[in-house]
Order: C-alpha cells, then structure tokens, then sequence
C-alpha cells in the first residue's frame, strides 16, 4: 500500500494517536488534535530513525558491536559568548545539536539567538533565518544591540527545501531557524504552522544537522490558541529543548533547560532585558527576593535547580474565604503539591486551613518544581495564617512526606553555604541534611524531622 500513513497529534503537548478524540488524553487540552501526515516507511523522520537507513541514505546492514571497539569523538563544543546561555546548554554549544528555544512572544528568544549568533560568527559561519520579521527589522536590532555586523549573514525565507538549498551552498556551522512555525515545506499541503507543517519542516532541519554537522537553532512560540502547533510538538526530534519564563512586568528572563543530551536538566540561566538586550545575570540568588525586611507569610527558600544553589522567596496568603471550596492557588508551583501539603499540615500539623483562600506565589517569576520547598511553602501559609513574620534571617528547606516527617533533600552542604554567603542566619532544614563536619559561622542551622517541630520553631 503506498497511501501515506498518518496520525492525530495533539498540537499543544504533540502526544500522538491513531484515531481522533475531541481531548487530548495527555494534557487534557480540547479540539487540538490535528491530523498529521507520517513520512512513508523508510523514510527518516527524526534522529534516531535516520540511523535506520544510514546518514548518507544508503542502508548499512546492521552489525552488533561492543561498546568499548566504538571509537569516541568527544563532543565539539562551542562558547556562544553568553555565560548563562553556555551553562543552560551545558557547557557550551554542541557540534550538530538541535536546540529548541521556547518561549511565550515578546519574552527575547529572538533577542537572545541573534545575541548568541552574533558573538559566535567571529569564530564560525552563521546563518539567521528569519520567517517573522523583515531582514531591515533583524539588522535594525542587531545595530541597536550594538552588535559586530560583519560576520552577520541572515535570510529573510520560510520554505525549508530553499533554506537548505542556500545552506548547502554557504555551508553555515551554525543555523538560527526564527520560528519554527513560520517554516513549510513542499511536500506537504497542510498550512504554515500546522503541526504537520512544522514537524515536518523541523524533521528536515534536523535530519541537515545531523548529516552535516550544523547545529541548529530552533525558535518556537507557546501559542495559545489551537490553530498553530506549540513548540512541545518537536520536544521529541531535538537534542535539547530550552525554555524562556519570566513574568509579566518583570525585567528578568529565566532560561530553563526542559530536556538536554549534552548536559542537565532544569538548569537555569538568568537574564535580564534591557536597552541593549538580554544581560546575564550572573549572581541570581540576589533578584528572587524581595528585599524588604522578613514579613508574614514570607519565607526564603534555597532551592536548587539544575546544578546551582538560588535563593528564593516563596510568599503565601491564607484568608478567611467566602466560598464553600476555598481556593487553593500557587504560582510557580505545583497546584497538586500544595493541596497535599495543605492536607499534611491540617493532618500532623493541626492546623486548619479547611475555610481558608491559601495563595502561594515564588517571587520573580521563576518556576520551582523540587520538592525542597515543602517545607518553605508551609512555613509560609503558617506565617500568613498567624499573621507573624518568621525570625529575621531565615531560610529554609526540605522535602515533607506524607506523614509529616521532614525528608532531606540533595546538595543540603551547598544550599547551607549558598544562604551563608549571602548573610542569612538561621536556616531549618531536615535532620539528615545538617552537616557532621562543616560549620558556617553565623548561621544557626535548625534541624528538624517532623513536621510538628519545624511548626513548633517557628
Ligand atoms: P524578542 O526577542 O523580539 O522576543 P521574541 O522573539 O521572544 O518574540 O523581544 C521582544 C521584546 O524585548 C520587546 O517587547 C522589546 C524588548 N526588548 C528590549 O527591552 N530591549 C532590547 O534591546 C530588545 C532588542 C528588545
Ligand atoms: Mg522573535
């Protein structure tokens, strides 16, 4: 049979399904499934399948072999020039990688890529593709970022097989594709921004990265509304896959990696936009508090996402609600986690917030997913409900189990010395993560293994 094959993919979370269903049974989203076209049998459609018929596109019969006979290139990385960005990646950009960049419009994903592209074009051949804004607007930018022009090339194209095309003649290292979704390829009919559109205009670029060596750049925006895929429909064909966050009205941009081959998750690079662009920032801990005196329902925490230690505020506010289901609303955390900490707390720690409106917020916009802030978050619906700041000077941290024992969590050591260094005094953190040998002067360290303890504390 030669009909092509095809299948329902959710374009907001890209799950996949072989009938259609009004709701996505992943993300639960509604009417966001579009039928896509998969690429008849044989032909590649993403890296690891490519393998299958070889990268030169012949088909190599397959062969075991031990591990220790394959020989190891060690991977080529590559400074983009930005500290925070190198770190999100890794430790640098990687020979041939495809990196997707997501982030809400307007957050500086094209700000940060021509940033990145240009202080990486002295050292290798660049290429920006641009499908959202006009070559005058791209260079227009670049001149008011103050950046070297000369190494600079760009190409205002949408259609992918042209873009590849000019590649192969220019022979880019280095390829920034702004966005995804306004790419399209011929060979299929489906719209611009289609999921089929932009899977499969994705698939090329990566099947060119791989065969090539290019590393790629791909910028995707998080759409609202159904028509348009989201960049969660490639997460699966990318190497890695960085997301850009921050909040409205806020000037900082947190950068996350969401998934990376070539280095660790959740890490974060933190920026903030200014006239001259994104800046790094290279000692966060600072801008995620708030920097007034301790107030009630406010608790630092220090939380540690990908490899280093931040300092983070967490606020709450517990107050007498009007409604028969009192609302329970975090921002920056899990929604679930803070219903079952609120159930733990009325459990083993007798306190009922059964008629009350709990409000949870991590200030600056940044998005905390350890379990490190268990303990941070109740201290802080404690604080607000009594109406009574904590001690001056605290921070704290740990994970809180279902039976209200405080578990530890990893990298106690390091959290301790990140809330020393920047003149914290007091800091309650589990039993198990208080450490045997290290002392730091002038900050007292708490421990705790109930929850009724750390309550009793503060
Ligand atoms: P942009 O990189 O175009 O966002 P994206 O590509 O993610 O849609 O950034 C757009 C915003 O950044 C815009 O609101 C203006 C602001 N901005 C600055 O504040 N300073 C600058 O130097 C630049 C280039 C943009
Ligand atoms: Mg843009």
């Amino acid at each position: 049979k030669s009909s092509a094959r095809t299948a329902y993919v959710c374009g907001e979370c890209g799950a996949e399904y072989s009938k259609w269903q009004g709701q996505c049974g992943e993300c639960g989203a509604w009417n966001t499934l579009s039928q896509v076209v998969l690429e008849p049998a044989g032909a590649p459609a993403g890296p690891g399948a490519s393998r299958r018929s070889g990268w030169a596109g012949k088909v190599d019969p397959p062969k075991v072999t031990a591990l220790k006979d394959v020989s190891q290139t060690a991977e080529v990385r590559v400074s983009t020039g930005i500290g925070e960005l190198d770190r999100v990646l890794g430790g640098g950009l990687v020979e041939g990688a495809v990196v997707l960049v997501g982030g809400d419009p307007g957050i500086g994903k094209s700000t940060l890529l021509l940033q990145a592209l240009a202080s990486m074009a002295a050292q290798l051949p660049a290429l920006y593709v641009t499908g959202e804004e006009s070559l005058a607007q791209v260079a227009g930018r670049a001149v008011r970022l103050d950046l070297p022009l000369d190494n600079l090339q760009a190409l205002a194209e949408t259609g992918v097989e042209s873009i590849l095309q000019h590649a192969s003649q220019a022979r880019p290292k280095l390829i920034v594709a702004d966005s995804v979704q306004t790419l399209w390829t011929e060979s299929l009919t489906a719209a611009p921004g289609s999921v089929s559109q932009v899977r499969e205009s994705a698939a090329r670029l990566v099947r060119y990265a791989k065969e090539t060596g290019t590393a790629v750049f791909l910028v995707g925006h998080v759409t609202k509304e159904g028509g348009i895929a989201g960049p969660r429909v490639l997460e699966h064909m990318v190497d890695a896959v960085l997301y850009f966050e921050g909040e409205s009205g806020s000037r900082f941009r947190v950068l996350r990696a969401f998934k990376n081959r070539f280095g660790a998750v959740n890490e974060l690079g933190v920026f903030a936009m200014g006239d001259k662009g994104l800046k790094e920032v290279p000692n966060p801990s600072a801008i995620f508090l708030s920097g007034s005196s301790q107030q009630p329902g406010s608790c630092v925490m220090v939380t540690r996402e990908g490899t280093r230690p931040l300092l983070v505020e967490v606020q709450a506010l517990v107050d007498s609600s009007p409604l028969s289901n009192p609302r329970r609303v975090a921002v920056g955390l899990e929604q679930n986690r803070l219903a079952m900490l609120l159930a733990v707390l009325h459990r083993h720690g007798g306190v009922v917030v059964g008629d009350q409106d709990v409000f949870v917020n991590v200030v600056g916009g940044i998005r905390v997913q350890e379990t490190a802030a268990d303990l941070p978050v109740l201290l802080a619906v404690l604080s607000s409900l009594r109406d009574r700041p904590l001690a001056d000077k605290t921070v704290a941290f740990g994970e809180v189990g279902l039976s209200g024992e405080i578990r530890p969590v990893p990298n106690g050591e390091e959290r301790l010395r990140e809330a020393a260094t920047h003149g914290f005094r007091r800091a309650i953190v589990p039993k198990a993560n208080v450490p045997r040998a290290v002392r730091h002067k002038d900050l007292e360290v708490i421990a705790v293994e109930r929850l009724a303890d750390a309550l009793e504390y503060a």
